[in-house]
């Protein structure tokens, strides 16, 4: 009898072995281990047996039972795996996955916000003012007369009812000082128009970060130290800054800065980044008529204005030979800065 259970557990053995899909493996599983299996029949016919027969075939039943049980769990596992492989064969997982496009900021925006992270290492606070201003925070409150030529309409776009697009960002030195009382330490990012002809160097549009400090004994030292500071912080400890004497109406002395550092691609050429200056006291004195006080008395306060061309700094520190590329959108030079 013994040898009859051993006869069906290989021959189940072999059919598991030959199932070739689930189906055919549950219809095995089916015909020997299920209710009227052929190997669950045995355990009915046990109480037939005699004393002596029980425990040796109870015993080989058992071993049986698990041998077959193992080999379909078995199987099932290799036809389980079989089938992902024939599911993945068409697909080669080595080819790289569909990308996700991601952003990147502005080179404008980068140079934006590495000089601003510099100027509030100094202590300098963010102010604001409008894109389309009026002619006095424009132009008279910063000592230009009305025949100065940046007023000229060739040069300045008017809207119809007088105002204008600010021709520089100096008019948020005028609107800090009419808001808040010396001493005062900002500087106001932002862009800029005029109506000049559009070249490699020039744009209608374009953007500056206006600075204003104002204090008690601020001098052109205090504003030499702030220049190098943050040219060598933006393009390396090796920059030369110079100081050009100019003519700003609304600063005296005025001044035009000029970098150069052997780090940046135009080598050992002066590029000019800066129109700047001492604040002129008619500035404080027409700030003083708007505030209606004396806050900005010209004898007991002093201070400096610069506005850095921030077009002409990302120029430089990106080597763009081309100003006109910024307002392109040309993903092609866009992406070089991701
Ligand atoms: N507003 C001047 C310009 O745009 C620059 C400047 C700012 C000069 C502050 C002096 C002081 O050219």
């Amino acid at each position: 009898m013994a040898h009859a259970l051993e006869q069906l557990r290989d021959l189940a053995l072999k059919e598991i072995g030959e199932a070739s899909d689930e189906k055919s493996l549950d219809a095995a599983r089916v015909k020997y281990l299920g209710k009227t299996g052929r190997i669950s029949l045995w355990s009915e016919q046990m109480k037939t047996l005699s004393k002596d027969e029980k425990p040796v075939v109870g015993k080989l039943l058992n071993e049986v039972r698990t041998t077959v049980t193992g080999a379909i769990e078995e199987r099932a596992v290799k036809l389980q795996s079989a089938k992902e492989t024939t599911v993945l064969a068409g697909i080669d997982i080595s080819l790289p996955g569909t990308p996700v496009e991601s952003g990147s900021l502005h080179p404008l925006t980068q140079m934006l916000d590495r000089s601003i992270a510099i100027f509030r290492r100094m202590g300098f606070a963010l102010a604001d003012g409008p894109d389309i201003e009026d002619e006095w925070n424009c132009f008279d409150a910063l000592n230009t007369p009305p025949d100065h030529p940046a007023r000229n309409e060739q040069d300045t776009f008017y809207l119809p009812d007088g105002r204008l697009l600010r021709t520089h960002t100096s008019t948020v030195q005028i609107r800090a000082m009419t808001a808040e009382p010396p001493p005062i330490r900002v500087i106001a990012p932002g862009a800029a128009y005029r109506r000049d002809e559009v070249d490699a160097t020039h744009s209608a549009q374009f953007h500056q970060i206006e600075g204003l400090y104002v204090d008690k004994n601020v001098s052109v030292a205090d504003f030499k130290g702030t220049m190098e500071f943050l040219m060598r912080e933006l393009f390396g400890p090796q920059t030369a800054v110079r100081f050009r004497p100019h003519y700003f109406p609304f600063t005296e002395p005025s001044f035009e800065i000029d970098v150069k550092s052997k780090a940046l691609k135009g080598g050992e050429r002066w590029i000019e980044v800066c129109g700047s200056g001492m604040v002129h006291p008619a500035v404080f004195e027409q700030v003083n008529t708007a505030r209606g006080d004396n806050a900005y008395d010209p004898e007991e306060w002093t201070g400096f204005a610069f506005g850095l061309g921030m077009d002409r700094l990302a120029m430089i520190l990106f080597d763009v030979p081309d100003i006109r590329f910024f307002a392109q959108n040309d993903l092609r030079f866009l992406k070089q800065f991701a």
